[in-house]
């Protein structure tokens, strides 16, 4: 369901749709001047904000105060930027009940689009782990439910597929992370429908743009974009270094955004999910969805910038 912000500020950008004359329409479907990016899932025609944020080792902490608060930010950050997807799951130790902490100490509960996953063998581990995320997550129903790197594929999207019948999943998805497993991803969706699919792909990973993101948009299949740093290890040697100047071009002032740029310049990413633990990396990251996007000349630029 999307909230009362988000409805109010489509039903602002509908109405300025109406009012434009039919020539301009296409061009302004998705973006307004100073909002974040948004892409749409196919299955649905649902908007989704293209900056999302990843859970995994970020969020897996004490629920203890002092340890919450940056997080509390981050959450703070994620939310005031216009963003919505987050993405966790059960294997990530304590990532799901603090994500549910977060979202309670924020109030922030109907302003997320939130995304988990199953990681299970057989249909009642995989009920009872899914009741567990809800429960963690304090919520009746989560908008995304993924099938974690092809766990018992088969057993686990009937589930889901159940699931979502009950209205207790919107969406349904399968997820991998490996450049070595997009051929596998590749046979799900070809055998079952799914609205999601989640993989690695960065600038030092771009397997994924062979097969896998062209036969997502040629079938209408919403991209989730994990690992865009590599977990922070592409950005590592540019800490001190300093941008070059024609980041200006696509009104990047950060490496991290160069990185989500060039993702984001590929019109089948629905979103991409990086995670931080740090505000003020989540306020840099959510500026890669505003501005410019990089043609391909200027994406050449950026995978010889860190090659
Ligand atoms: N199989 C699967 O389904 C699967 C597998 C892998 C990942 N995922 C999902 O994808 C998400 C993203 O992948 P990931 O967590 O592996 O790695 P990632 O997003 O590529 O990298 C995360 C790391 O980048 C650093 N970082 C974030 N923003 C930064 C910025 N602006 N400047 C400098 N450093 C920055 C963070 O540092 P700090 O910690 O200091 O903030 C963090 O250590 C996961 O959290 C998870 O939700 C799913």
């Amino acid at each position: 369901m999307p909230s009362r912000r988000q409805f109010v500020q489509r039903s602002a950008a509908l109405f300025t749709l109406a009012a434009a004359p039919w020539w301009t329409r296409s061009a302004m479907a998705l973006l307004t001047p100073d909002q974040l990016l948004q892409r749409t899932i196919p299955s649905s025609g649902e908007t989704l904000p293209a900056i999302g944020l990843g859970t995994s080792r970020t969020f897996d902490v004490r629920l203890d105060d002092a340890i919450l608060k940056p997080l509390e930010n981050v959450v703070r950050n994620f939310i005031n930027g216009g963003a919505t997807l987050i993405d966790t799951a059960p294997s990530y130790g304590a990532a799901e009940r603090v994500t549910g902490a977060l979202l309670q100490r924020t109030n922030a509960q109907d302003k997320v689009f939130l995304a988990s996953k199953i990681s299970a063998n057989g249909r009642e581990r995989g009920l009872a782990q899914f009741d567990n995320s809800r429960r963690a997550l304090q919520t009746a129903r989560i908008d995304l439910m993924q099938v974690h790197n092809l766990q018992d594929t088969r057993t686990q999207l009937a589930l889901l597929r159940d699931l979502q019948a009950e209205g207790k999943v919107r969406y349904i998805g399968v997820t991998h992370y490996l450049e070595s497993a997009h051929d596998d991803l590749l046979e799900v969706l070809v055998r079952e429908k799914l609205d999601f699919v989640q993989f690695n792909y960065s600038v030092a990973e771009r397997n994924a743009e062979k097969r896998l993101l062209p036969y997502c948009a040629d079938h209408g299949i919403a991209t989730l974009i994990n690992r865009p740093f590599q977990r922070g290890q592409l950005l590592r040697p540019f800490k001190d270094k300093p941008l070059p100047d024609w980041a200006m071009e696509i009104d990047a002032n950060s490496w991290a955004q160069l990185l989500l740029k060039f993702i984001l310049a590929e019109p089948a990413v629905t979103a991409v999910i990086p995670a931080t633990s740090n505000p003020r990396y989540m306020a840099d990251n959510l500026k890669a969805g505003h501005g410019r996007l990089p043609d391909a000349a200027l994406r050449a630029k950026i995978v010889q910038a860190f090659s």
